[in-house]
């Protein structure tokens, strides 16, 4: 089958198109014949090698974690699913995504597609929605409470303010002016322009105390600091891509990682289905341009979640 591949750790422009074996459903997996893969920035880490020592990968390497398509077999004492079966799932360390088969793994990061939520929408859902998720049982309840989100026009962001939103929090969301009606669509409560290096100091003028919650989805370990100036003395700051240092005030700061429990997947992917939450799929590329669709992931201006269709 034909898959795309990092015959090493390196640069997207080396990711190849190769021949690889179909693989075989293990005890609990199932073999999906994929019809849709969501790009995430995790999985240029894996190409780089710069998440080595956490991820390390074996080469060749196929890239992609985020899926969506249909049961072709089923595994050993695999229960639950069925040839035929439309499936959603995150599969991280199973197998790689961005190949005509891939497998997955039952349980939490495993669910079905419901009715009326297509292939793009699903493939797009458990990495970024899960970690949004993640983040929002975090520091539940969040009911009235101020909330910044900087990074929210990214797949994490996107539904970030839409859960935080739904849940009652007044977001205050980082995007560009040409976003702001979009950002405003997921349920945002102000857009701050984050072109200009003032978010913190934006966020200032609109809740002058400071938020209650700052999520730097945005920010690498030196920037923290700078972003956690919106936040309120003893106020919140959670990360997803930093091992944070102490902030002064009294400021918390926190890394979250993303964590399925059960049913998670299912409630994200029943909410979709519901028109309770939005997909923000903003590009589609054919399976033959994969690589630029990378490239573009890292190099382009990228609003919700690019998607590669097969
Ligand atoms: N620890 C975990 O379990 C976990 C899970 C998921 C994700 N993550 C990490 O979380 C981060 C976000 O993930 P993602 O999937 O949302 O990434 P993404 O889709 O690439 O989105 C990043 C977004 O942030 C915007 N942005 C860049 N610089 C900004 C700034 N200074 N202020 C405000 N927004 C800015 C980007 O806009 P531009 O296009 O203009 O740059 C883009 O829209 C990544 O580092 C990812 O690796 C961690």
């Amino acid at each position: 089958m034909k898959a795309l591949t990092a015959v090493g750790y390196g640069p997207l422009a080396d990711l190849t198109f190769s021949d690889v074996d179909k693989p075989v459903p293990g005890p609990g997996q199932v073999l999906v014949r994929t019809e849709a893969v969501a790009l995430n920035p995790l999985d240029v880490k894996l190409v780089l090698g710069s998440v080595r020592e956490v991820f390390p990968v074996t080469h060749p390497f196929v890239v992609g974690i985020d899926v969506s398509g249909t049961v072709e077999a089923v595994g050993p004492d695999t229960i639950g699913y069925a040839p035929g079966d439309a499936v959603t799932a995150m599969n991280l360390g199973v197998a790689g995504a961005v190949a005509e088969y891939t497998l997955a793994q039952t349980g939490p990061l495993l669910t079905h597609r419901p009715e009326g939520v297509d292939a793009r929408s699903a493939a797009a859902l458990p990495a970024a929605g899960l970690t949004a998720l993640s983040l929002l049982h975090h520091c539940v309840p969040v009911a009235g409470r101020d909330v910044l989100i900087s990074g929210a026009t990214g797949g994490v962001g996107s539904f970030a303010v839409q859960l935080f939103a739904a849940a009652g929090a007044r977001v205050l969301a980082t995007g560009r002016p040409d976003d702001t009606e979009t950002v405003l669509g997921w349920g945002a409560h102000h857009v701050i322009d984050y072109t200009g290096g003032k978010t913190a100091q934006l966020a200032r003028e609109l809740v002058p105390g400071g938020v209650d919650v700052v999520l730097a989805l945005a920010e690498d370990g030196a920037a923290l600091p700078g972003i956690a100036a919106a936040a309120i003395d003893e106020g919140l700051v959670l990360t997803c891509t930093e091992q944070p240092t102490a902030l002064e005030r009294g400021v918390t700061v926190e890394r979250v990682d993303l964590t399925a429990r059960d049913g998670d997947l299912s409630g994200l992917a029943a909410r979709v289905s519901l028109g309770e939450l939005r997909v923000p799929v903003t590009g589609v590329y054919p399976f033959s341009e994969a690589r630029t669709a990378y490239e573009d992931l890292v190099g382009k201006h990228t609003v919700g979640k690019l998607v590669v269709e097969f």
